[in-house]
């Protein structure tokens, strides 16, 4: 995890890499900080916390060469000593990643005589560079690149060589962005993507030398490539809202909904290779991490209803190191917001390498996933920022439906089935306009110490998924899972001071799913339902109520996420967090 920037040319290097580390927030946030060379100088500072805290800092900084950090801390705590830049010797350091042979490479330096400062492995890759230095800083680079396992993406400044900053990267993303006379560096694009439309995607392996306007590009033993640029989208990337980014998501679900589903449907030659590519298969397989991964479960529940073939979903975590069952008659289909998760990328690469095709489900055109993917199919839900995924889950749920039609031979059935998908932005629109109840039922229960959803079908990948979505913005404790199962062992949790809630789309199990609600509030629990069922509310025997959309079983899934989704972002507020930064947490998980 963790962003990093980087900046030369004629502006203020301080001001593009503060702006930047903005931007790229989402990807840590404990600490940031950054380092100017200046005169001839490197001027380092550091700060736990924000960038904003960095940002005052750092204020009356000048200098047009420099390198920025945002840390999500994964070796040593988020302390001022272990925040990035770190320098050894001539060299001045920030990583995006994990170098997993550091403890072995520290102990060889120590014996060398040199001294460490932080916990991190970042200090020991500086340490290792400038120990081979020997007047080219590349040579150093290249070198220490044989040396180090693990993944990384680095900026590097030496102090022998003002205004210039070198790159290596492998498996942690690398974008170079090439301007009129400037240079930029990022993690992601949207870092810089207000300054230039110009972008060089790193490959695994790479060594870049920035200087101002100049950009050379090595392989790892430092034969010169040619640069390939890449038109990205320009323009200044969407500013602070006036409430809280996780808010301003969830209220754009109606937007991702309907251009996921034009995506998809407006698309002839994608429908196209969708049929193609699931045709010549015999086996699916879904895969993601988190919230990515509870989509796949609701996936998996829509295709296996819609298209009567078996799916599996698993964990892209477990995937990777299970010895999967997929071959070359295999379609594995790896679910990811970002497109980079570390764990999903890893799966995606190990089903290739058996012969799979893959399609990247993804909400990042152009992620590391969509590179390696055989057809990438793109959720049109815009840019995410707060670390809870809301939008793209909808989004991710909405692409499902369209995949499952497209593929579906039932013509009749798959007419009716498209209008109602048409109809998902407008029923989304209907949901947002529960949200002041919402946040009514969120002040009555805010301080409840533990609440269950229960769910049966599409309504359990609900289930999991609304119980993640508390659990990460208001941090308190939540399970999500089958209705059918609390009286297996979970019931014996149940006392007056549980909360559970169950969510009941689908007529055919509605009554089972209420039995056993009537078993929680028959032990002094509290009951919510959440429901487009006017008859089952009108039972009268529930603390509380969740009205949704009317609509078929397929589509009113997707839309009462929404509430339960408003119902975390509320509990977060009443609990005084700040839902768009929770605690240990970041948008994008680019580290086993
Ligand atoms: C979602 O609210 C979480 N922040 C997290 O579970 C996330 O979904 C997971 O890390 C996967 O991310 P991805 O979709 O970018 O791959």
């Amino acid at each position: 995890m963790c962003g990093i920037v980087g900046y030369v040319g004629r502006r203020n290097a301080r001001d593009v890499i503060i702006h930047g580390l903005e931007i790229l927030e989402y990807r840590g946030y404990d600490s940031a900080g950054l380092a100017i060379t200046e005169g001839g100088r490197i001027s380092v500072v550091k700060k736990t916390g924000y960038v904003a805290r960095l940002a005052k800092a750092t204020e009356r900084m000048g200098g047009g060469c420099g390198i920025g950090h945002t840390r999500w801390a994964t070796h040593g705590a988020p302390s001022e000593i272990n925040c990035h830049p770190h320098t050894a010797g001539k060299f001045t350091v920030v990583h995006n990643g994990i170098i997993e042979n550091f403890a072995v490479i520290k102990r060889r330096l120590e014996s060398k005589g040199r001294k460490f400062l932080s916990e991190t492995d970042t200090e020991v890759a500086a340490c290792l560079m400038d120990d081979l230095y020997k007047g080219d800083p590349t040579e150093a680079l290249a070198a220490a690149m044989k040396k180090l396992k693990g993944a990384f993406a680095f900026a590097v400044l030496c102090a022998d060589c003002p205004g210039e900053i070198f790159l290596m990267k492998r498996h942690s993303p690398l974008v170079v962005g090439l301007g009129d006379g400037e240079c930029f560096a990022a993690s992601d694009c949207s870092a810089f993507c207000g300054y230039t439309d110009t972008a060089v995607f790193m490959k695994d392996g790479e060594i870049g030398v920035m200087g101002e306007g100049v950009f050379t590009l090595y392989d790892g033993n430092l034969v010169k490539k040619t640069v390939r640029t890449e038109k990205i989208g320009g323009g200044a990337p969407c500013g602070q809202p006036a409430e809280d980014f996780m808010k301003k998501e969830i209220f754009e679900t109606p937007a991702a909904l309907r251009d996921t589903v034009n995506a998809v449907f407006g698309d002839d030659s994608l429908k196209k290779r969708i049929i193609d590519i699931f045709s010549k298969n015999d086996k699916v397989v879904m895969t993601g991490c988190g919230t990515a991964y509870n989509a796949c479960l609701m996936g998996k529940s829509l295709f296996e209803r819609v298209l009567r073939v078996p799916v599996e979903a698993e964990f892209a975590s477990e995937f990777r190191y299970k010895n999967p069952i997929v071959d070359d008659k295999t379609v594995v289909v790896a679910v990811s917001q970002s497109g980079e998760t570390a764990d999903t990328l890893a799966a995606v690469r190990l089903a290739k390498s058996l012969g799979a095709d893959v399609v990247a489900l993804t909400n990042a055109g152009r992620s590391a996933i969509t590179r390696e993917a055989d057809l990438t199919l793109l959720t049109a839900a815009g840019p995410e920022r707060a670390v809870a995924a809301t939008k793209s889950y909808s989004a991710q749920a909405a692409a499902f439906l369209c995949v499952a039609t497209v593929l579906s031979y039932d013509m009749k059935t798959v007419e009716k089935i498209r209008e109602e998908i048409c109809c998902l932005p407008s029923l989304a629109s209907k949901a947002l306009a529960s949200a002041g109840e919402v946040k009514a039922l969120a002040a009555l229960y805010g301080k409840k110490r533990s609440v269950f959803f229960i769910g049966r079908g599409p309504d359990y990948a609900l289930a999991v998924e609304s119980s993640l979505k508390l659990k990460e913005v208001s941090y308190v404790h939540s399970e999500g899972f089958a209705a059918g199962e609390l009286k297996h062992g979970t019931l014996a949790l149940i006392d007056r001071d549980a909360l559970v809630i169950a969510i009941v789309t689908q007529r055919h199990t509605a009554e089972k799913t209420l039995s056993a609600l009537y078993e929680v509030k028959a032990r002094g629990g509290k009951i919510m339902i959440v429901t487009p069922f006017d008859d089952l509310i009108a039972e009268n025997r529930f603390d509380a109520v969740i009205k949704t959309p009317p609509s078929s079983g397929l589509t009113a899934p997707v839309t009462a996420m929404i509430p339960l989704q408003l119902f975390a972002y509320y509990m977060s507020k009443e609990r005084g967090i700040n839902p768009d930064k929770p605690r240990n947490l970041a948008k994008s998980v680019t580290v086993e």
